[in-house]
């Protein structure tokens, strides 16, 4: 998918200051805190060190969902500690799934699901809800999942999620903001119109309890979906291809309990390395997949960084600065869309002009207007953001749109080197970090959580 061309914006404008496993915090972050928490940065300093990857979050919440279908009780070992993982978890226990969440483990037990519905309230906080769509038409026949409705990075509409269903047999309608989808399913051929990750995820779960054998092609190839159908396969599913764009699954009668241990997050160790980078540090991320990053290490190689990866360490440094490089986003293993923000913030102090271009979401340039606002030159041309490098950012207050956004936003107040950096709205951030701002001032930052 190509996103619209949008009129040519120049945000520099007369504004331009370009020179110018800790339990207890599971237990106390609620979802709400984050509305009145800001995070304040003094930057200027290189990060340096070491810090431990924690478990995907888009890994995990469809391992959750998958449980839907278990008879038995599964574990699933590195859950992180996010908000959306508390959503997931608010979501399938109101439906009646048991779950204990303690440490980085989770247990969850099915049985006591009896009504397949999602509402409205807990599915519009996430878009990852809909996850449940495929498993609970697998297990129960039928189901009732509310829309997801938009969100700040673009219309997200979910058509080649129900067009796979219809597909399959199911019939779907929508009643009031609900998918109302009714089965049997029954193996079908099936090509995605884009290779969609939520699709690809909530397809090959409701196949797995399908008649026959599904073949679904120009499917994701992410890692995240390469666990999912290991777990599935654990709990006694037929799924042959996870990884490349062709997905085979031979339906089952019943599905099982299973032990699965979540995938290392390759998004958060991304935004950590580009924060050692950005700031023209040294770190090192552990407990990580060098494998699940082949797009984005060779950039950071192409823009002047050391970068070195050994079994599950990867290092990344950049003492002498960072030159220009053009970054075009697309499916794995293409560069990722959610370490676009990112990118574009390191890229700010780099040598030479760098056109970034996003092809995933069709709005998802949302940081560079606050970026502006601290300093650098960026403008925006449709969906491509052509980044000038200044030599240098200088701290605001700035405000976090979206998780992605709100990381480049981080990264940004550890670059500048004038003044501090308040960024609110940090809610956006608890979604997708785990204790952000204790694991940066690890790393030397000086970073602190206010209460407004
Ligand atoms: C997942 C990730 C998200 C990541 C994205 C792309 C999770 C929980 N989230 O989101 O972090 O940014 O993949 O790598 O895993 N689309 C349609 N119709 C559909 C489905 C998608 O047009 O039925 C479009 C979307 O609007 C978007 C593009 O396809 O423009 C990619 O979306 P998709 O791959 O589905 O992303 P998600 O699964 O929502």
């Amino acid at each position: 998918m190509e996103a619209g061309q949008a009129p040519r914006r120049n945000l520099t404008g007369s504004n331009q200051m370009g020179h110018g496993t800790d339990e207890r915090w599971c237990v106390m972050s609620t979802p709400n805190g984050g509305f009145v928490d800001k995070i304040l940065i003094r930057g200027g300093k290189p990060l340096n060190g070491a810090v431990h990857v924690r478990g995907a979050k888009n890994a995990a919440l469809p391992l959750m969902a998958a449980v839907i279908m278990a008879e038995e009780p599964c574990t699933l070992h590195n859950v992180p500690c996010l908000h959306d993982v508390f959503t997931m978890d608010k979501l399938l226990s109101t439906m009646g799934m048991q779950i204990e969440f303690t440490g980085r483990y989770m247990t969850l037990q099915a049985d006591g699901i009896s009504e397949p519905y999602a509402p409205y309230d807990l599915v519009r906080k996430m878009r990852a809800s809909f996850f449940v769509l495929g498993p609970l038409l697998a297990r129960f026949g039928s189901a009732k999942v509310s829309l997801p409705g938009g969100c700040a990075i673009g219309t997200r509409p979910v058509d080649i999620h129900l067009k796979g269903l219809e597909a399959l047999g199911a019939s779907i309608c929508i009643e009031d903001g609900y998918v109302v989808a009714k089965g049997p399913l029954n193996g079908a051929n099936y090509a995605l119109d884009f290779p969609s990750v939520g699709a690809t995820e909530n397809l090959m779960m409701a196949a797995c309890r399908a008649k026959g054998v599904t073949r679904l092609t120009n499917v994701a190839r992410e890692p995240e979906i390469e666990d999912l159908a290991y777990l599935l396969n654990t709990m006694g599913a037929q799924i042959s291809g996870a990884g490349t764009d062709m997905i085979t699954v031979v339906g089952v009668d019943s599905l099982g309990g299973a032990e699965h241990v979540v995938i290392p997050d390759r998004i958060e160790a991304g935004t950590f390395l580009v924060a050692g980078v950005a700031t023209h540090g040294d770190v090192t991320v552990l407990n990580a997949n060098p494998d699940h990053l082949p797009g984005f290490l060779d950039k950071l190689r192409e823009a002047g960084a050391e970068v070195e990866a050994h079994g599950s360490r990867i290092r990344a440094a950049a003492p002498n600065g960072l030159r220009a490089v053009d970054v075009t986003t697309r499916p794995y293993p293409g560069f990722p869309t959610d370490l676009q923000a990112q990118t574009m913030t390191m890229l700010c102090r780099a040598e030479g002009v760098s056109h970034i271009k996003e092809t995933v979401f069709e709005n998802r340039f949302m940081q560079a207007a606050e970026l502006v606002r601290m300093g650098a030159d960026i403008t925006l041309d449709g969906n491509t953001a052509i980044v000038r490098g200044v030599p240098r950012l200088s701290g605001a207050p700035v405000m976090a749109s979206d998780l992605r956004a709100s990381a480049a936003l981080v990264i940004a107040g550890l670059m500048a080197d004038q003044g501090a950096t308040a960024i609110a709205r940090v809610y956006h951030i608890d979604r997708g970090y785990e204790q952000i701002e204790e694991r940066l001032a690890a790393l030397g930052a000086t970073i602190e959580r206010v209460r407004n």
